[in-house]
């Protein structure tokens, strides 16, 4: 089943929550979330059953939120009380139907309450897909060795830095530094 890359948003009480998740569709009404028990956004969907399922092309967004709750403009959701981004280019507003604890994660069937689309996306290139994974990384610290992570940036960075925009430049700096800061690069 093919994963899609977005970024979560969820609200509890007067929390704000931001992370990139992965997401699976079941048709085209409802989607699969595999969360990691120890994060927030698994915090906040046991609690409130809801979250806006943001798409976007600034992979700024990607980089900033694997490793904090930087809040970005939004605008209330329709139908859950959340908060859209206002980058995003397509969004799912969603609510839990179904949980399943499957050991490190929970897996939350969400069905889709509504969806919009708001404008075409900006196209995607090596850069923005070296960002992405590069944030994976990030936030896999603990699971992936050191080594393998410095290897990876070392390879894809005269790739981000040829055919890079600003934002992705400044996506994979933030994770550069991040990563400086722990000693790894
Ligand atoms: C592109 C991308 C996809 C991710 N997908 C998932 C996912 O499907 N499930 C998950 O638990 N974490 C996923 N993560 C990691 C979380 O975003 C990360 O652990 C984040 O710090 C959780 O934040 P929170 O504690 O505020 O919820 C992903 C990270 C990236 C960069």
């Amino acid at each position: 089943m093919a994963i899609y890359e977005a970024v979560l948003t969820t609200k509890w009480e007067d929390r704000m929550n931001i992370a990139p998740m992965g997401i699976r569709f079941v048709g085209s009404e409802a989607i699969l979330l595999s969360v990691f028990k120890t994060s927030h956004t698994h915090d906040f969907l046991i609690n409130t059953g809801v979250a806006v399922v943001n798409f976007v092309d600034n992979v700024e967004i990607i980089a900033k939120s694997v490793l904090g709750d930087e809040v970005f403009p939004w605008d209330p959701a329709e139908k859950v009380d959340g908060w859209v981004l206002r980058d995003a280019y397509m969004y799912f507003e969603v609510r839990s139907v179904d949980y399943k604890d499957i050991g490190s994660r929970g897996l939350f069937r969400m069905e889709i309450l509504l969806k919009k689309t708001r404008r075409v996306p900006f196209l995607f290139n090596r850069a923005s897909f070296a960002v992405i994974e590069g944030a994976i990384k990030v936030s896999r610290l603990g699971v992936y060795r050191e080594e393998e992570i410095a290897s990876f940036f070392r390879i894809f960075e005269p790739i981000v830095l040829k055919t890079g925009g600003e934002r992705e430049m400044r996506a994979w700096n933030f994770l550069v530094s991040f990563l400086k800061k722990e000693g790894i690069l």
